[in-house]
């Protein structure tokens, strides 16, 4: 098996009913923090861990992810006749990010379904799969799919991203079972969905970031149906921790899900408040603001 990651998978074929009315007619993943859509984050997280093949899973009604992601022959002329250069480049570069491809989930199964779409994409290379509504905001110069890698590489099994979440919130997330294998790393020993706090075995909830091996299709295959009569990645996860070791990874970063209102919120004042050119009058108007709370 390869040590390196070359391919990543990112699931974006979700109905996103938790933001509607608005996800209505346009994708989640296109939901901007400040000026950039949540899935080109994403696109650029996986390219600096050095991923350059990307298959993106869409469904009905999505296609507005392709076009952000296409050139725009009539923009682009546009933007060169009235000297926006600098605008030009930058979205020239995201036409050139990776090579980029899509996938039709046809009935949306869930996100085990959609990362079984990816089966031939895949072949027999070990892959990321990031979920596309949701930043991952490194803390250090490396990304988290980056520092994915870099666990994987060493251990040259699945490993997951997990992050601290305060205890009162662990019954919303996926939460891992395991002990300690090095600074940040453990060795799984289970994936419980959604325990409540007093059943928590840990405060590490699974974190929107995965590196698998291929063996995750034949797991994902033999899923049934669960949560919400969907094919549920974690529980596939369970069925391969069954036959083949798995790690988790305490990730440098925070993060943002932009698949919520109130992550969506919370996430434009913080990424808001990191613009030099809002900055300052952006933290004038909060604090006037919070004056009146
Ligand atoms: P979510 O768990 O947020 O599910 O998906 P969802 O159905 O999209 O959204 P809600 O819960 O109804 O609001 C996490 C990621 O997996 C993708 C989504 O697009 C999102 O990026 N996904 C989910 C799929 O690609 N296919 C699915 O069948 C479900």
């Amino acid at each position: 098996m390869k040590k390196q990651i070359r391919k990543a998978v990112i699931p974006a074929a979700g109905f996103g009913t938790r933001f509607l009315p608005f996800t209505k007619a346009v994708p989640k993943e296109l939901v901007p923090l400040v000026d950039k859509p949540v899935i080109q984050y994403v696109v650029e997280e996986a390219v600096a861990a050095g991923i350059d093949q990307i298959l993106i899973v869409t469904s009905s009604g999505k296609n507005a992810i392709q076009d952000h992601f296409n050139r725009t022959g009539d923009l682009e002329r546009r933007l060169e006749e009235t000297g926006k250069t600098a605008l030009l480049e930058e979205l020239r570069a995201i036409s050139s990010l990776a090579d980029i491809h899509y996938i039709y989930q046809q009935e949306l199964n869930g996100l085990g379904d959609a990362v079984l779409c990816a089966k031939s994409f895949v072949g027999d290379d070990p892959f990321a799969v990031l979920l596309g509504d949701t930043v991952l905001d490194s803390s250090t110069d490396v990304t988290v799919t980056g520092q994915l890698a870099a666990a994987y590489a060493e251990v040259e099994s699945p490993v997951t991203a997990l992050e601290p979440v305060p205890m009162e919130r662990i019954s919303r997330y996926g939460v891992m079972d395991g002990e300690q294998a090095g600074e940040a790393l453990y060795k799984v020993r289970g994936w419980i969905e959604k325990p409540a706090p007093e059943e928590a075995p840990s405060n590490l909830a699974i974190a929107s970031r995965y590196v698998f091996t291929p063996d995750i299709f034949a797991a994902l295959a033999r899923t049934p149906r669960g949560k919400g009569n969907e094919i549920q990645l974690t529980d596939a996860m369970r069925l391969l921790l069954a036959e083949r070791a798995m790690y988790g990874l305490r990730i440098a970063g925070k993060r943002y899900d932009l698949g919520s209102k109130l992550g969506f919120l919370t996430g434009t004042v913080e990424f808001g408040l990191r613009r030099p050119e809002f900055r300052e009058a952006f933290a004038a108007f909060l604090k006037e603001i919070a004056r009146g709370l």
